[in-house]
């Protein structure tokens, strides 16, 4: 047996109060996702759609530094999704940030060239997409509006990714979190045809529900270079058996369409869940992950997220030894955890750290 694999086996067993994975391999993990897809976020049905990627419209912008530009991408000949993309200049293949948006592509920036899709202020969320700041340190920038996907809401599954496929479901069917990280990998394979971006280097990226998303994604898809949680909280890097702020019985009480069915078993019975977060965050190794919370994000619960972290961190030789404080960082190898001092959000203090270790890493 490797020694990552005895060092994993050891540091699970005896931390409390979160189950044993036993034995950890390239089987474990594989059986370990399916537990999380059966019991937790859902299964998808085959990927059995086609796929059309076509270049919309393009701008230049930031005095020619950065070029702009939109895609569509057609699944099962009926769902379009609308992606926004930055480009440095004059680059080929730059690694680039992959992540779902909450309120729309025109939230990012307020220039009215950006296709607006809802009603939503344009520019609205520009703090949280420090473009700029992303395409001068050599990164692409790739998002999309998650209700192109799913919208966020419980109606029933007809529409969105859902209703491309067959409408039967049961106890185990695919959630809409499920659904955004099945839209995330579809794109992650369409940069494949953008000269610009070398795809084999795409870092998934999400804040909140979008990071409980961003780690499910980068874990049930190798081809995610690296994976980067930000404030993600229950279902997402917290421990759910520590029941600190958001709980599973909540969570699935107030947003029902996100998880399988299954999920809600669990539901004050989270000691009976066979698999925690920590196992989800140790299917991403060997590639880097990056996890985040903030200090008064208490609903987030930033404790079970190092925690998780922490405990994770043997599945790629690394240890992390005590939870930083507000300001400070775990980790300077391929698992790092920061708290950030505020409150839940994504800032550009969170993006410079994610910068740092992309710049690393690939
Ligand atoms: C709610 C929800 C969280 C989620 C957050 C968000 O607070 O309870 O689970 O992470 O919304 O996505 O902003």
């Amino acid at each position: 047996m490797k020694l990552w694999i005895l060092l994993l086996t050891a540091s699970l067993v005896s931390a409390e109060p979160v189950s044993d994975p036993a034995k950890w391999s390239p089987e474990a993990r594989k059986k370990t996702l399916e537990v999380f897809a059966r019991e937790v976020y859902g299964v998808n049905p085959s990927d059995e759609v086609s796929r059309v990627w076509k270049l919309d419209r393009e701008s230049s912008i930031m005095e020619g530094k950065v070029v702009r530009r939109e895609y569509l991408l057609t699944l099962g000949g009926s769902l379009t999704a609308r992606a926004l993309v930055f480009l440095p200049a004059g680059k080929k293949a730059v690694p680039a940030f992959l992540g779902l948006n909450f309120r729309g592509n025109h939230t990012l920036e307020e220039d009215e060239w950006i296709t607006k899709s809802n009603e939503e202020a344009r520019g609205k969320a520009k703090g949280r997409w420090p473009v700029k700041m992303i395409t001068d340190a050599g990164f692409a920038l790739v998002t999309v509006h998650c209700d192109d996907f799913d919208p966020d809401e419980d109606d029933g599954f007809k529409n969105g990714v859902h209703g491309l496929f067959p409408p039967k479901r049961d106890e185990q069917s695919w959630g809409t979190i499920t659904g955004w990280a099945w839209g995330l990998s579809q794109v992650r394979e369409q940069l494949e045809k953008v000269a610009e971006i070398d795809a084999s280097k795409v870092v998934v990226i999400g804040h909140s529900r979008l990071g409980k998303t961003a780690l499910w994604a980068g874990a049930r898809d190798e081809k995610f270079a690296m994976v980067i949680s930000n404030n993600s909280g229950c279902g997402g890097a917290a421990l759910s058996q520590r029941k600190k702020g958001e709980t599973v019985a909540r969570i699935n009480q107030v947003f029902p369409h996100w998880f399988a069915k299954n999920f809600r078993k669990y539901g004050d019975k989270e000691e009976s869940l066979p698999v925690d977060q920590h196992q989800l965050i140790a299917c991403i190794a060997p590639r880097p992950v990056y996890v985040a919370s903030a200090s008064k994000d208490r609903w987030a619960d930033p404790e079970g997220e190092f925690l998780a972290t922490k405990m994770a961190a043997p599945a790629w030789g690394e240890t992390l030894s005590k939870m930083p404080g507000a300001g400070e960082s775990a980790g300077d190898g391929k698992v790092r955890y920061h708290l950030r001092d505020g409150k839940h959000n994504i800032t550009e203090w969170d993006w410079e750290r994610y910068l740092e270790a992309a710049k690393e890493h690939l």
